[in-house]
């Protein structure tokens, strides 16, 4: 097979078969939304940072990681779906875009920096369209860890050094449902080596401080002036659930009730030790969380869109500012929605075993993601949304079709008639070109 190569901000990466990222994905990187000053993304990167005052920050680490930093290291199994080029983002086997900031945990853990740090950065994920997926967003990793020893030096046992750091994280009086024992046999495991009563010192550190992250947040946004409405704002509510990380044991989540939906804002949990011993730093226990910044600055500012994250109109970007009280943000306009349906038959299982593979999926599956790459790709940000809305197995022939509808709106300004359906003309025949379907 040919050997290519492509360059990334002066690096030069070998592509193979596995390459299947676009241009318009690679362009992203250098946009940095974290770190431009005043955007919406940085002022949420820095109102977090400023709840861990101790802790190291990293922003600029590069998003070009090793399969092992994303996936290997942080011991995912082999056969896990965040592997998969449906998912994923390679420039060749062995080389992703990182699809979490988790992919440099071990790298700062063996840095032996400090205590505590602070992940900032872009991410990359092939994912659906709608108003609050992009393929590109932004994270934030925290993690602390205490040395084994810390107890004896102190001449006291571990987990009462970690309540007396406990006791220096600011209260606050809303309410948290929190109904699960802080670890479970099977749900949610204590690790070997570690104690029930480290591990609810841990465990309570980690809540504290993410409770109040959260809070600290809604304060900001409760405070934010909103010259269009007089709504009061609804109270603060959250909970904590039992998740599963393959790096993390036990894990949780934490949900925020907002209008009317209990919503996911951060993945956490205490962190395998098997990580922390291949970072060399075997003598240390400690938590790790991520979470997203733009959920988090959607809720902060009222921001309705994920697409607006991307904009260079100054009707968004003059709106956010870190030298004036936070506002929420006030819409520039709607503009009008344009709707358009397309259907096709997916191949056969038997042409899809013959010569006919489209590039995006070789083996001849159909993934629905290429559906959404191809929208992207032809649209760039005038899609709001792409969805399955019918589903239809032929009684007969058995073959199998799909109708997607699209929803075509600029966030800018009104699409023209003409505009949008040499788009959606477009659309069809890339689908037909690169996933081998047939319009029906
Ligand atoms: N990396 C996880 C995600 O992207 C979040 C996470 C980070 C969970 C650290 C646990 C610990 O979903």
């Amino acid at each position: 097979s040919s050997t290519n190569e492509i360059k990334i901000e002066g690096k030069t990466y070998k592509t193979d078969e596995w390459m299947n990222t676009p241009s318009t994905i690679l362009a992203a990187i250098s946009r940095r939304l974290h770190l431009q000053p005043d955007h919406p993304i940085a002022l949420t990167r820095k109102l977090i940072e400023s709840r861990f005052p101790e802790f190291k920050t990293h922003n600029e680490l590069f998003p070009v990681v090793s399969v092992k930093q994303n996936f290997d290291s942080l011991g995912f199994p082999a056969d896990h779906v965040g592997r998969s080029r449906t998912d994923t983002y390679y420039l060749n086997k062995e080389t992703v875009l990182r699809t979490h900031t988790s992919a440099h945990q071990a790298d700062t853990f063996r840095a032996k920096e400090s205590a505590g740090y602070l992940i900032s950065a872009d991410v990359y994920r092939r994912d659906a369209i709608d108003r609050s997926h992009y393929p590109v967003f932004h994270q934030m990793e925290g993690a602390r860890t205490w040395d084994q020893d810390a107890g004896a030096e102190a001449g006291k046992p571990l987990e009462q050094v970690i309540w007396d750091d406990v006791a220096k994280i600011p209260k606050h009086d809303i309410d948290v449902e929190d109904p699960n024992p802080v670890h479970h046999p099977e749900r949610n495991p204590l690790q070997p080596g570690h104690s029930p009563a480290e591990v609810e010192a841990m465990a309570a550190h980690l809540k504290r401080s993410l409770e109040d992250v959260v809070v600290a947040i809604f304060d900001a946004a409760r405070k934010a002036t909103d010259p269009s409405s007089s709504t009061p704002p609804e109270p603060l509510k959250m909970r904590w659930v039992e998740a599963y990380f393959p790096f993390t044991s036990p894990s949780w989540e934490l949900e925020v009730f907002w209008q009317g939906d209990w919503l996911e804002v951060l993945g956490c949990g205490i962190v395998q030790q098997s990580i922390l011993t291949n970072a060399d730093v075997t003598t240390r226990k400690g938590w790790a969380f991520g979470i997203g910044l733009e959920r988090i600055a959607m809720l902060l500012y009222s921001i309705p869109d994920i697409r607006l994250f991307w904009s260079t109109d100054s009707r968004f970007l003059s709106q956010f500012s870190s030298t004036t009280p936070m506002q929420r943000f006030v819409p520039f306009s709607k503009y009008p929605a344009c709707i358009k349906d397309v259907s096709f038959w997916l191949r056969s299982s038997s042409s899809a075993a013959g010569g006919n593979s489209s590039p995006l999926s070789p083996t001849g599956g159909f993934h629905e993601n290429d559906v959404m790459e191809i929208a992207r790709e032809i649209c760039g940000d005038v899609v709001e949304d792409v969805r399955l809305v019918d589903e239809f197995t032929h009684p007969k022939t058995g073959r199998k079709s799909l109708c997607y509808r699209t929803n075509y709106r600029s966030l800018e300004r009104t699409l023209t008639n003409e505009e949008t359906n040499e788009l959606h003309e477009k659309f069809r025949q890339q689908l037909v070109s690169k996933l081998g379907v047939e319009l029906r």
